[in-house]
């Protein structure tokens, strides 16, 4: 018998303010994405915003629907647009943010099972790490060096060979 143990370390900064200038400006776009969520249902609009490799951007927010399961999260919206947009090119980073129209937005959130899932294999597919900054509209912002350190032990695409 062993035991063995998987850790991972992130790092939280008590605002935006002191993040690295050009992650401070990836939350502030991710936080006006959440204005082109469509969550009439929830009404939590959550907002991404990507850095790729090539320089440039891409948003994505939560797209609900009347049949509720159709729904789809801000993070496979902006993987969907990215891989369409820019077909091969790697994730540097991904901010999230969110408008709570029922509450505080002052915590981060962090990207629900199946967005892991899907964040994890876009790593894998791209040979790259995407790093995450989760932080609400005002308070303390996490950064997480690779999105998939939220999933251990995932099911990958190696275990179908
Ligand atoms: N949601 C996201 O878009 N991303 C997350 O990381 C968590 C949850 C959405 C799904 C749903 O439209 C709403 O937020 C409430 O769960």
């Amino acid at each position: 018998m062993q035991q063995k143990k998987q850790e991972f370390t992130y790092t939280v900064y008590s605002s935006a303010n002191e993040l690295p200038e050009r992650y401070a400006w990836l939350l502030n776009e991710a936080r006006e994405v959440t204005d082109q969520a469509y969550a009439p249902y929830s009404r939590f609009q959550v907002g991404a915003m990507a850095l790729l490799a090539n320089g440039e951007v891409v948003a994505g927010s939560n797209q609900e629907n009347a049949s509720f399961p159709v729904g789809l999260c801000a993070e496979r919206v902006l993987l969907s647009a990215a891989t369409s947009l820019y077909p091969n090119v790697a994730i540097e980073a991904i901010a999230i943010s969110y408008f709570n129209n029922n509450g505080e937005s002052n915590r981060p959130i962090s990207p629900c099972g199946i967005c892991r899932q899907s964040l994890q294999e876009f790593e894998q597919r791209r040979k790259h790490p995407i790093k995450l900054i989760l932080g609400g509209m005002e308070g303390e912002v996490i950064v997480i060096e690779s999105a998939g350190s939220l999933l251990p032990l995932s099911f990958t695409s190696e275990n179908l060979l």
